[in-house]
């Protein structure tokens, strides 16, 4: 069951990314429900930056550059989650969202990361410059919204 509400400052933030970051024939993004649930559980961990790749606090302020969603269970972490607004993209954002990423994981004792990316996306070249590796796929695992079907394929990386 959820724990708590997170901070609607927050969730207007990964929302705002969220809504402009995703091609809906994908069929990736959540909604406003999921996240808020998921961000209720102890083990859901929310980052949002600036465009200059800064963590904004939960206080009104400037816009959101982009977000990571987690979520770990004992010593691994899932990255459930990540995506930059389409104006800030290749400018490092991202890659300042992976660092922070890994920087926090650590400070809660997490081994190793992992994640589940549709075949064809080009953030595998995102994930591999920071040494992801390819753990396996499912086949036919994700639907797109005309029907047709996508493999995921799983990387993952120790931190
Ligand atoms: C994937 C995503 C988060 C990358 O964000 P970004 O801020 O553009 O990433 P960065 O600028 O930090 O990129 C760092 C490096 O990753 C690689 N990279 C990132 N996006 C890339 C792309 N579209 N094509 C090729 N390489 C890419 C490059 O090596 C890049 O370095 P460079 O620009 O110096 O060549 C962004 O494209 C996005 O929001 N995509 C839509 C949402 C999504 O599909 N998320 C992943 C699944 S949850």
């Amino acid at each position: 069951m959820p724990s708590s509400a997170p901070s609607p400052i927050l969730l207007d933030r990964i929302m705002m990314v969220m809504e402009a970051a995703f091609d809906p024939a994908y069929g990736e993004a959540w909604n406003r429900r999921q996240v808020a649930d998921a961000l209720a559980m102890p083990n859901t961990h929310a980052l949002v930056v600036d465009a200059q790749g800064r963590p904004m606090p939960d206080t009104p302020g400037t816009a959101p550059a982009g977000f990571v969603l987690t979520r770990h269970v004992l010593d691994e972490e899932e990255l459930l989650l990540i995506a930059v607004m389409p104006g800030a993209r290749r400018r490092g954002v991202g890659a300042a969202l992976i660092e922070h990423l890994f920087a926090a994981a650590r400070d809660r004792g997490i081994a190793r990361i992992f994640l589940e990316m549709r075949r064809g996306n080009p953030a595998i070249a995102l994930y591999q410059k920071f040494g992801f590796e390819p753990i396996g796929d499912r086949r036919n695992y994700y639907r797109m919204a005309n029907g047709e079907r996508v493999d995921a394929i799983t990387f993952a990386r120790s931190i």
